[in-house]
């Protein structure tokens, strides 16, 4: 009797156990919705310590640069559930606004969901919307972007109250030059999304935009300039090899890929409710596909930040400019499935080789990092700084935004006193292409940095 209850003691332990250790596995291989998940890559790690990286980037050692990079992507790739990826449970700062000042126990009962909209970068740019070239077929040159925040970013900024314009004016006056830095574990993402509504298919298939690389001499080049294709197949019909299809002359087995081999989300009735306000897409609805053809990620293991962006390649084993063969090459056997399809730009500095935090000078070469979906169909107008660069063929002045760099721009997100903010287009300014700019320059004097993180401005309510 005394032994038939110990075994049974026993049995439960085991079972107890076993069950315990595979929820354990499962979860630590799929990732759980929160805080950046390890992707088990040997040699990686998050935060990895500042001076590490610091000793990568003024040592020039470009491969533990792109080989961190990766490292981010694998982990915040991860599925959560069949619909969701780790960067997609994280709050956007709209999101995180509406919770400001809400107690507890009201925070409860948020409800989160993905907030596409039209990019912000692009609110006083009229001139992007060109049509595109006339073409057998006509790809969707349509985007929607969201931001999003860890779990330890968005922590920050509600407990901070940093969007309420309120806590900005209140630190200019007391002295501050910089808002309350983000914990070094933030992660921020910007992914850009295609949405596949069905008056768009053509034979079946979804046409958008594929990137040709940049051309060989500096100017405007957005998704309308590109004359080049890809198409999705829905029911997963696609023989995708690598081929993209120049000049938009139809479909092919060869240049058709399908819904697994890009992130993908079915959109939710809140969502595609929400999306229904935007006049580019009065036809979504609940249970159409977006797919994720671009991400922009930053870290803040770094004080000017580590920034890297991704961006949907039929070929990433041979990406295109700005990404390159030795960034494709140290990709991680971890890193698998639909987040392998994407190629890689990184922006641990502005120039090579790297120059000091404060003090430094415009003289290297420029190191341009910038997402063709986002950046690439800047023009001049776009840009209020520009500082000539001293580099080894000339001076140079950069003016396009295939010559940007996320570190540059980032820099330059503050709260001007003297702005009037609740005029158009005025938030997302100044803008500036790649060049050296000190975290002292005079151009900083009586405003409050905002810690590189553009959104802040770009959400901040102006009546709090
Ligand atoms: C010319 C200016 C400019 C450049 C260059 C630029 N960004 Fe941004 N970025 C912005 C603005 C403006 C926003 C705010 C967008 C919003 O609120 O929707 C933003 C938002 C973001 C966000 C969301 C969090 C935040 O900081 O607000 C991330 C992440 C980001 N960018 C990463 C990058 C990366 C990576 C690159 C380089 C590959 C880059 N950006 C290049 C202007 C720029």
């Amino acid at each position: 009797m005394k032994n038939k209850s110990l075994a049974a003691l026993l049995y439960t332990f085991l079972v107890v156990s076993l069950l315990f250790l595979t929820t354990q596995n499962l979860l630590q291989a799929q990732g759980k919705a929160g805080e950046f998940p390890d992707p088990k890559i040997p040699g990686f790690s998050f935060p990895e310590p500042e001076l590490n990286l610091d000793n990568w980037v003024f040592g020039s050692v470009s491969a533990e640069i792109y080989r961190h990079g990766w490292g981010i992507w694998t982990g915040i790739t991860q599925q959560v559930s069949s619909n969701e990826r780790v960067f997609e449970t994280w709050q956007s700062p709209k999101e995180i606004l509406a919770q400001t000042g809400m107690l507890k126990a009201q925070l409860k009962g948020v409800k989160h969901f993905l907030l596409l909209e039209k990019p912000r970068q692009f609110a006083n740019l009229p001139k992007l919307m060109r049509t595109t070239k006339s073409t057998a077929v006509t790809p969707d040159t349509r985007i929607v972007v969201t931001v999003g925040y860890s779990p330890s970013a968005a922590q920050h900024t509600l407990t901070n109250k940093l969007l309420w314009a309120s806590t900005i004016k209140k630190f200019l006056k007391d002295g501050y030059t910089d808002m309350p830095n983000f914990p070094i574990q933030s992660v921020t993402v910007k992914p850009v999304y295609k949405v596949i509504t069905k008056d768009k298919l053509v034979k079946g298939v979804y046409p958008f935009t594929a990137w040709p690389g940049p051309p060989s001499t500096p100017q405007a080049f957005g998704e309308p300039d590109w004359n080049a294709c890809v198409y999705v197949s829905l029911t997963n019909q696609g023989k995708g090899n690598g081929k993209i299809d120049y000049g938009c002359t139809g479909p092919t087995p060869e240049t058709t890929y399908n819904l697994s081999d890009f992130i993908n989300h079915k959109l939710t009735k809140e969502e595609a409710d929400a999306l229904k306000t935007n006049p580019n897409y009065p036809d979504v609805q609940a249970g159409d596909y977006i797919i994720l053809v671009a991400m922009h990620v930053g870290t803040r293991e770094m004080k000017r930040w580590a920034w890297q962006t991704f961006w949907w390649e039929a070929n990433p084993d041979k990406p295109y400019e700005p990404s390159l063969q030795a960034i494709a090459n140290v990709r991680p056997a971890q890193l698998k499935g639909a987040p392998r399809h994407y190629a890689m730009s990184v922006s641990y500095q502005m120039l090579q080789p790297a120059q000091p935090l404060t003090g430094g000078v415009n003289k290297g070469t420029p190191l341009f990092a910038y997402n063709p979906y986002l950046e690439a169909g800047f023009d001049p107008t776009v840009f209020q700084v520009f500082h000539p660069i001293d580099t080894p063929t000339g001076i140079l002045k950069t003016e396009y935004g295939i010559q940007t760099n996320c570190t540059t721009c980032h820099m330059l997100a503050q709260f001007n006193p003297s702005s009037d903010y609740t005029q158009p287009g005025i938030r997302e300014t100044p803008y500036a292409a790649d060049f050296y700019l000190d975290l002292d320059d005079p151009l900083f004097k009586g405003m409050i940095k905002l810690d590189f993180a553009w959104s802040i401005i770009g959400s901040l309510d102006l009546t709090k």
